[in-house]
């Protein structure tokens, strides 16, 4: 049968998928890399690591798969926001400036002063967030002047790893989106922004669609990888665009919750010209001239793996997942606020740090699970809690991502979000959604929604259990009230931590 692959440029991993015409996941491969985190705030990768991994993976998948004329093309979904800056030839000019990395507020600043929070929300529908790409390509002109200077192009990190891959050099729209350089409604490169800011406009590459088709992959890749070189290669779009996709957030009115090292609260928009005034993202789909909005929580998936790693690294995730089963809703009176490192949904924060509240000697390592697993589920409530003071109607959530694999933690969904969580055959997201779009490129449906039908199953239903509901929602009232009772505290602490810290 033929395949498409589905690539997602993770933050800690590059996972590949080969899917069949039936949304059937052939084979699967993941292959990490390490964040480079050389001071407190800041957060890069080795572009060069996410092109040898993925030819790794993909050549872990040729091997057991002979036929390989039959992968007819792949799509990527890929990491927002990270600045790849590229010289004269397209080489790597320095390491990429990730999503998570916290260096720019003052670019943020700036950018709200030169160009007017009004107007930058009327073009690009968001705020300035330290996250955001043009707030990077300003700190390297400010710091970094000389290599700036040495710059011909910028991309998104998936970008650039279709770049190698075929040799052709594009941005697409849902990824743009995060850049604050995009008019969201007009899906142009803002040359008023770029203006305004001192940016040339011929930094930005050609935009296309998510579904296009850029080439074919070059006969290096194709010896290297072992694909054939008539491989088709699709745009792709922005992990959370795909993320979409994959969960079939394809119409009004459905909602999806992810959670990966970020966690994000997603909602189709049929339109650009809906007002959020800034409280929610508000970027382009990867389904044609469609949108969606969204609420992020910065380290989610990240705050279990930190814990993990810096309390029970003798525990699996799994381990830990069951230990926490055993702990009733509110972790024995433990709280914790997932700001390890700072927030955007609902308090756009760089400064603001991670709380345990409420420790006892009674406590054992499991209620901290427990109270880790519901911060992050308590952040992410409210994202929800914004769509619904909007008017949105949310009884329905699909769940993906790693928290989707576990069914203590979508009930524990339900019971915070207080509304049925789904779970899916695949709750591989991103990845899936890059395949859908090979899929769709390669002419296998006439459109996304055709191949969700054929691809995407529910596999498990999750209703909030009342008597849990009720508890959780008194307890997310005094999780809310941390933010505002340790937001000084940490302000005066981000003076205090010291350069070379991963903090
Ligand atoms: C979204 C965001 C993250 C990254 C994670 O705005 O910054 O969700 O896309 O990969």
């Amino acid at each position: 049968m033929n395949c498409v692959l589905g690539i997602d440029l993770g933050t800690s991993a590059v996972k590949i998928l080969l899917i069949n015409q039936t949304g059937e996941v052939v084979k699967e491969v993941s292959k990490s890399y390490p964040l480079v985190h050389s001071k407190p705030g800041w957060s890069e990768q080795d572009p060069e690591e996410w092109v040898q991994k993925t030819i790794e993976g993909i050549s872990e998948i040729t091997a057991d798969f002979k036929e390989v004329s039959k992968i007819q093309g792949m799509s990527f979904s890929g990491q927002m926001h990270g600045l790849v800056l590229l010289g004269e030839n397209n080489e790597v000019l320095r390491n990429a400036i990730l999503w998570n990395d916290v260096r720019t507020t003052s670019q943020c600043r700036n950018i709200e002063d030169k160009v007017g929070k009004e107007k930058l929300l009327e073009i690009t529908k968001n705020p300035a967030l330290e996250g955001f790409t043009l707030p990077k390509l300003l700190w390297v002109k400010e710091n970094e002047t000389e290599l700036y200077e040495q710059a011909h192009k910028f991309v998104l990190p998936k970008d650039y790893l279709r770049y190698r891959l075929t040799n052709q050099l594009h941005a697409e729209y849902s990824d743009a989106a995060g850049t604050l350089l995009l008019d969201i409604a007009k899906k142009e490169w803002s040359s008023e922004i770029a203006q305004i800011m001192g940016i040339d406009l011929s930094l930005c590459p050609d935009l296309v669609e998510s579904a296009a088709l850029v080439g074919t992959i070059t006969e290096e890749t194709a010896q290297l990888t072992g694909l054939a070189e008539s491989t088709k290669v699709f745009a792709g779009g922005a992990d959370n665009a795909c993320g979409a996709i994959g969960a079939g957030i394809l119409k009004d009115g459905l909602t999806m919750c992810s959670i990966g090292t970020s966690g994000v609260v997603l909602s189709y928009e049929a339109s650009s010209d809906k007002e959020f005034g800034g409280k929610v993202h508000y970027f382009n789909h990867g389904k044609e001239d469609s949108f969606y909005t969204m609420g992020v929580t910065l380290s989610a998936g990240h705050s279990l793996t930190w814990f993990r790693e810096t309390f029970a690294v003798d525990h699996s995730f799994d381990e830990l997942l069951e230990e926490a089963k055993s702990v009733p809703p509110g972790a024995n009176g433990l709280l914790f606020t997932p700001y390890l490192s700072g927030e955007r949904t609902p308090h756009a924060d760089a400064d603001i740090r991670a709380s345990f509240i409420g420790m006892s000697t009674s406590h054992q390592q499991k209620d901290f699970t427990r109270s880790v697993l519901e911060g992050i589920t308590f952040s992410l409530n409210e994202s929800i809690e914004i769509f619904r003071s909007e008017g949105k109607n949310i009884n329905k959530i699909i769940s993906i991502g790693g928290a989707a694999k576990s069914p203590v933690w979508l009930q524990m969904q339900a019971d915070i979000f207080d509304a049925e969580v789904i779970r899916l055959s695949s709750e591989q997201g991103p990845g899936m959604g890059a395949a859908m779009l090979a899929a769709l490129g390669c002419g296998w449906f006439q459109s996304l929604e055709d191949c969700a039908e054929e691809f995407l199953r529910e596999s498990a239903v999750y209703q909030p259990v009342t008597e849990h509901a009720a508890q959780y929602k008194e307890i997310f009232s005094i999780y809310k009230k941390v933010y505002d009772q340790t937001r000084d505290l940490n302000k005066a602490l981000a003076s205090l931590r010291s350069a070379g810290t991963n903090s």
